[in-house]
C-alpha cells in the first residue's frame, strides 16, 4: 500500500488563513515540518504500518486517541502525560480508563522522529499524524492535518470527564458536547463515522441489551437479531468482552457504519440516535452518508480538520515534549512567572 507525503497546500485554505485580521498567533500549516523533518510523514506511516498488521485494530484505536485528545483542552497531547507529583492523568478519566489503546505505538513513533529530527515534532502532532494515517491504512479518505501543534504542560482529568461524550447520551447531548467544540450537526454525523471500525465494550451496552433506560425490555431502536447476536457475546453478569462496532466490516474504514444505522445496528444508544431519534436533523446526513461514500470521506477529512484545529497551542506557547507522557524539565531560570505574563499577553492581544 502506498501513500504520498506531498505537502500540497490546498489554495482555498491559504485564502481562508492568511485573511485572518490581526491574528498575532502563528497558525498550523501542511508544511510545517517541510525543511525541520521532511521524513515525519513516512516515519509515522511506517511504524503504524507495521503494528497495524499484527493488531489490525490499532489505525481505529490510534484514531480515537486523537478524538479523545482534542476534546479535552485542544488538541494538545495532554491525553498522553502520565501522572506525576504536579499532573493529574486523563487516562484515568472514565472514557479513557482501560480502554484507549496506541500509547505504546505513540511512543515508539516518537522515539523514531526523536532520532530522525530530534526536538522538532510535537507529540501533538504525531497524534494527528497518526489518526492521518490511520483513517488511511483503514481504507478511509486521506487527510491532510495541518501541523505546527505544541504540546501541553497541563493535563485536566475533570474536563477528560466533563467533555468526552458518553454512549448512553442522546441526540440533545451529542450536540451540545460538540458545540461546546465548535462542531455542528454536521461534524457529529460525520465525526461518529469513525465508527465504522474498532470495537467497544460491553459495559457500555449493557443497559440498551437487557435493561434500557429502567424499562427493564431492551432498546426498541435495536434489530431483534443483532439484539440477539449481541447479548451471546455479552451475556448478563458475564465478562466485558470485545464488539466490533461495525459488525459488517469490522477493521475498514467505509460507509458501512450508516448503512447499519439505517438497519437499527448502530451498537451504540449515541450511534442509534442519529437515526432513530424522531424527526432529527440527522436522519437525511446518514441517508447522505449510506449511499454516497465519497460525500462522507470529503466531510470526514473536513470535519477531521476542523477537530484537530480545537484549541491548538503554536507560536511559543506550551513546548515541543522531549518524551511524550512527561513535560519537560523546565530550567532553572524559567519559573512560574513566565506562564503568568504569558497569559496576561494572551489577554491582552485578544481585545
Ligand atoms: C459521538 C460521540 C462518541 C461517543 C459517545 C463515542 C463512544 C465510544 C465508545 C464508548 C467506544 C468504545 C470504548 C471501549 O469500549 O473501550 C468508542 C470507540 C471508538 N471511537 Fe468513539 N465515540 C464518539 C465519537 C467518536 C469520534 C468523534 C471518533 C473519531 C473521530 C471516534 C472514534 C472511535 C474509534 C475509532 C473507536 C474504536 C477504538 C478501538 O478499537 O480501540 N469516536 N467510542
Ligand atoms: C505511563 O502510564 C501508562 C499507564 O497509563 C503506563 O502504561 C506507561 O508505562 C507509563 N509510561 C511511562 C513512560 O512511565
Ligand atoms: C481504572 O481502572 C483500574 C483498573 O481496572 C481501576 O482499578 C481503577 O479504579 C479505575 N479508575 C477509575 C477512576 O475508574
Ligand atoms: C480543569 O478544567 C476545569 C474546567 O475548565 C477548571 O475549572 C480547572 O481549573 C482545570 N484544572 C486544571 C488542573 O487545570
Ligand atoms: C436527553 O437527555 C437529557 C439528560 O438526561 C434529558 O434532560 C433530555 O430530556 C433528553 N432529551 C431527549 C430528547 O430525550
Ligand atoms: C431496570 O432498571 C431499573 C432502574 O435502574 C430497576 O429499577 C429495575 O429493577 C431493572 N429491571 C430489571 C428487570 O433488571
Ligand atoms: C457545519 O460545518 C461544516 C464544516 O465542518 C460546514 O460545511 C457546514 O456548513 C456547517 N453547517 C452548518 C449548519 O453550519
Amino acid at each position: 500500500m502506498k501513500m504520498r507525503f506531498v505537502c500540497v497546500v490546498v489554495m482555498g485554505l491559504v485564502v481562508v488563513l492568511g485573511g485572518l485580521p490581526f491574528s498575532s498567533d502563528a497558525q498550523l500549516d501542511p508544511c510545517f515540518y517541510k525543511k525541520s523533518c521532511p521524513q515525519v510523514h513516512s516515519i509515522v506511516f511506517n511504524v503504524v504500518q507495521k503494528v497495524a498488521k499484527t493488531d489490525p485494530r490499532m489505525p481505529a484505536s490510534l484514531l480515537r486517541l486523537f478524538f479523545h485528545d482534542c476534546f479535552v483542552q485542544g488538541c494538545d497531547a495532554s491525553i498522553l502525560l502520565n501522572n506525576t507529583a504536579t499532573i493529574v492523568s486523563e487516562q484515568q478519566a472514565f472514557p479513557n480508563n482501560n480502554s484507549i489503546r496506541g500509547l505504546n505505538v505513540v511512543n515508539d513513533i516518537k522515539t523514531a522522529v526523536e532520532n530522525a529530527c530530534p526536538n522538532v515534532v510535537s507529540c501533538a502532532d504525531i497524534l494527528a499524524l497518526a489518526a492521518e494515517v490511520s483513517s488511511f491504512l483503514g481504507g478511509g479518505p486521506y487527510l491532510k492535518f495541518p501541523l505546527g501543534r505544541r504540546d501541553s504542560l497541563t493535563a485536566n482529568l475533570t474536563l477528560a470527564n466533563q467533555n468526552l461524550p458518553a454512549p448512553f447520551f442522546n441526540l440533545t447531548q451529542l450536540k451540545a458536547s460538540f458545540a461546546a467544540q465548535g462542531l455542528n450537526t454536521t461534524d457529529l454525523v460525520t465525526l461518529s463515522g469513525a465508527h465504522t471500525f474498532g470495537r467497544g465494550h460491553c459495559f457500555f451496552i449493557l443497559g440498551r441489551l437487557y435493561n434500557f433506560s429502567g424499562t427493564g425490555k431492551p432498546d426498541p431502536t435495536l434489530d431483534t437479531t443483532y439484539l440477539q447476536q449481541l447479548r451471546k457475546i455479552c451475556p448478563q453478569g458475564g465478562p466485558n468482552n470485545l464488539l466490533n462496532l461495525d459488525p459488517t466490516t469490522p477493521d475498514t474504514f467505509d460507509k458501512n457504519y450508516y448503512s447499519n444505522l439505517k438497519v437499527k445496528k448502530g451498537l451504540f444508544q449515541s450511534d442509534q440516535e442519529l437515526f432513530s431519534t424522531p424527526g432529527a436533523d440527522t436522519i437525511n446526513i446518514v441517508n447522505k452518508f449510506s449511499s454516497d461514500q465519497k460525500a462522507f470521506f470529503n466531510s470526514f477529512a473536513t470535519s477531521m480538520i476542523k477537530m484537530g484545529n480545537i484549541g491548538v497551542l503554536t507560536g511559543n506557547k506550551g513546548e515541543i515534549r522531549k518524551q511524550c507522557n512527561f513535560v519537560n524539565k523546565k530550567s532553572v531560570e524559567v519559573d512560574t512567572g513566565s506562564l503568568a505574563s504569558e497569559s496576561e499577553e494572551g489577554m491582552v492581544s485578544s481585545i
